[in-house]
């Protein structure tokens, strides 16, 4: 038993914790069923992510606008070093048979990222999540639990987990996002 725990902490922790891509191709979540992407528009924070990013910005929101029928614009901010740090790209629906899953794209030289709408009621909380294949031989991936307020209930964030895992997305290592201290003046 001593042993066991010694062997877990000494070689299996760092293992957990490092940031390894997963094995096999992505895996096929469902998504929002109907999903409409005009009730989706507006403002988002960030809950949780996977994985921790290197940068350690808080306060993350995104605000959504629907440009045409089936592309929006999408305005990313954070507060990294007492200062607000605003990013924009563009998303588009890219099969209007698949409405959930939009492309995303913060730069004109970058193709659109999946951004996949798993499931939202449109007014509490959403998840997203983004998947690529490298050379179907292993993926790396995101995910997001997004909110309309900078807080969501516990059981909410438990159910939302439950349904990543449900469709074979690995969210032990995902982190809350901080969302404290966010609406002085700067
Ligand atoms: C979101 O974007 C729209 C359109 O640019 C703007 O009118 C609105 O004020 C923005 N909302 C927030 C919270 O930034």
């Amino acid at each position: 038993m001593k042993s066991s725990f010694f062997l877990f902490f000494v070689f299996l922790l760092p293992l957990i914790r490092a940031q390894v891509p997963h094995w096999g191709p992505c895996p096929e979540p469902a998504v929002q069923p109907a999903f409409n992407l005009k009730q989706f528009m507006g403002r988002w924070f960030e809950i949780a992510k996977l994985p921790a990013q290197f940068e350690k910005g808080r306060c993350i929101e995104t605000n959504f606008t629907l440009t045409t029928d089936s592309s929006i614009r999408v305005v990313s901010s954070e507060i990294l070093k007492g200062e607000v740090r605003k990013i924009e790209g563009t998303g588009v629906i890219e099969d209007m048979k698949n409405p959930a899953k939009l492309g995303i794209s913060y730069s004109y030289v970058l193709p659109y990222s999946p951004y996949w709408i798993l499931s939202t009621d449109y007014v509490n909380s959403a998840l997203v999540y983004s998947c690529t294949d490298v050379l179907r031989l292993f993926h790396v991936d995101f995910a997001w639990i997004l909110s309309r307020t900078r807080t969501l209930p516990d059981t909410t964030i438990e159910k939302a987990r439950e349904v990543f895992a449900t469709n074979n997305i690995d969210v032990s290592r995902m982190i809350a996002s901080r969302q404290q201290g966010c609406d002085k003046t700067f």
